[in-house]
């Protein structure tokens, strides 16, 4: 299958204008400098686009893990002999574990060579090397952000769970047997978003925010800021050394014509926005899952079990306490969203919200949003 000339294009133009501004960059010892780069990127300075391409790319590559996630991987590698499947289970749910761990398996590999998936890497890096690359990582905490990306990867990892999960059940309904390589390219689908964010802060929250179909958003993203986040995140895939199915899953989810992983990330993405967002058209994702060979009854199916597994939280454990009004009430909290602007999006005023938030805390035995935020992603209500 080939990209679409709309996509290689730019592609091409940006791998050639991020590398040639690697070596003006290097000259100038600028890529030393990712901490700052959001502060950097806000601001037009001499370097030009290029540079702030490029400062944006380093910047995702110090992208914060969970701090949660990280402790449990080192907690875990502390054992006599961890087994890889619990050392890729934790992995393969924190997007910057994720990344880091692929690029350092794949790290000067041939193409025919590199992994696609969590497990492979985490056996051909090997334990010690993977507790030295785990505490090299900045952290994040979802009470306290994740210092120059503020709340982004809390808002990040919701929804590239969210998403993951949708196509794990679209996998299973369609026999789908590359489950390892579907969660990479489905937790890692929108990381072009991040380096966007960047390069384009007064953006953010377009970009954050699903409003009519995908394809009329990336057409904006493009029109308005010269490129989208599905082709940078391609873009981020290829210069990590990620293998081309990845590549192509994060660069097409979004295209017309996607195939394979990328049409069951592209579904499960519209999914997520959906059920729990509100942000994709009926006619929309129908039209999706027939381009996997999913008809209603089939599609209804995927949708019914995301709902059931939903209400009884991620691992099946535990029942969601609240009402679909005061979970509806926390997602929009977990979006980043202020009172005002929740109370606008459900058509009520902000007492009604303060009531709803009240019972929220009261039933989950909270005190504040972040505890409340936090305990029901951990549970996976959100
Ligand atoms: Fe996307
Ligand atoms: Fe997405």
């Amino acid at each position: 299958m080939t990209a679409p000339e709309h996509a290689t294009r730019p592609r091409r133009e940006l791998a050639r204008s991020s590398s040639a501004t690697a070596r003006a960059g290097l000259r100038r010892g600028a890529h030393k400098s990712s901490s700052g780069a959001a502060c950097a990127l806000g601001a037009e300075g001499e370097q030009g686009r290029g540079l702030r391409l490029l400062q944006a790319f380093a910047a995702v590559e110090r992208f914060p893990a969970l701090a949660d996630a990280r402790a449990e991987l080192l907690a875990a590698l502390a054992g006599e002999s961890p087994a890889t499947g619990e050392l890729a289970a934790i992995v393969e749910g924190d997007a910057a574990l994720a990344i880091a761990l692929l690029r350092e398996a794949n790290r000067g590999r041939k193409q025919r060579e590199r992994v696609d998936a969590i497990a492979p890497a985490v056996e051909r890096l090997g334990a010690a090397a993977l507790r030295e690359m785990a505490q090299a990582l900045p952290t994040f905490d979802l009470l306290q952000g994740g210092g120059v990306w503020g709340e982004l990867p809390a808002r990040f990892r919701l929804h590239a769970l969210a998403t993951q999960r949708a196509a794990e059940a679209i996998a299973a309904e369609l026999g789908h047997r590359n489950r390892g390589r579907l969660a990479v390219a489905s937790l890692l689908h929108d990381v072009g978003k991040l380096a966007m964010t960047l390069l384009h802060p007064s953006h953010a929250g377009r970009l954050w925010t699903r409003e009519g179909d995908a394809s009329a958003g990336i057409r904006g993203e493009r029109a308005e800021l010269g490129l989208d986040h599905a082709l940078v995140g391609g873009v981020l895939a290829q210069r990590w050394s990620f293998p081309q199915v990845i590549t192509h899953a994060i660069e097409r989810h979004h295209d017309a014509g996607r195939q394979g992983e990328a049409a069951i990330v592209g579904l499960a993405d519209m999914l997520v926005h959906h059920q729990r967002e509100g942000g994709a058209r009926a006619d929309e994702l129908v039209g999706a899952a027939e381009g996997l060979g999913l008809g209603l009854d089939r599609l209804r199916r995927v949708m019914r079990e995301q709902a059931i597994a939903r209400r009884r939280g991620g691992d099946g454990a535990e029942r969601c306490p609240l009402t679909d009004k005061e979970l509806l009430v926390l997602k929009r909290l977990a979006q980043g969203l202020v009172y005002k602007q929740i109370a606008e999006c459900l058509g009520v005023s902000a007492s009604v919200v303060r009531t709803h938030l009240h019972n929220v805390y009261a039933k989950l035995g909270v005190r504040d949003r972040a505890q409340a935020v936090l305990l029901a992603d951990r549970r996976g209500w959100l």
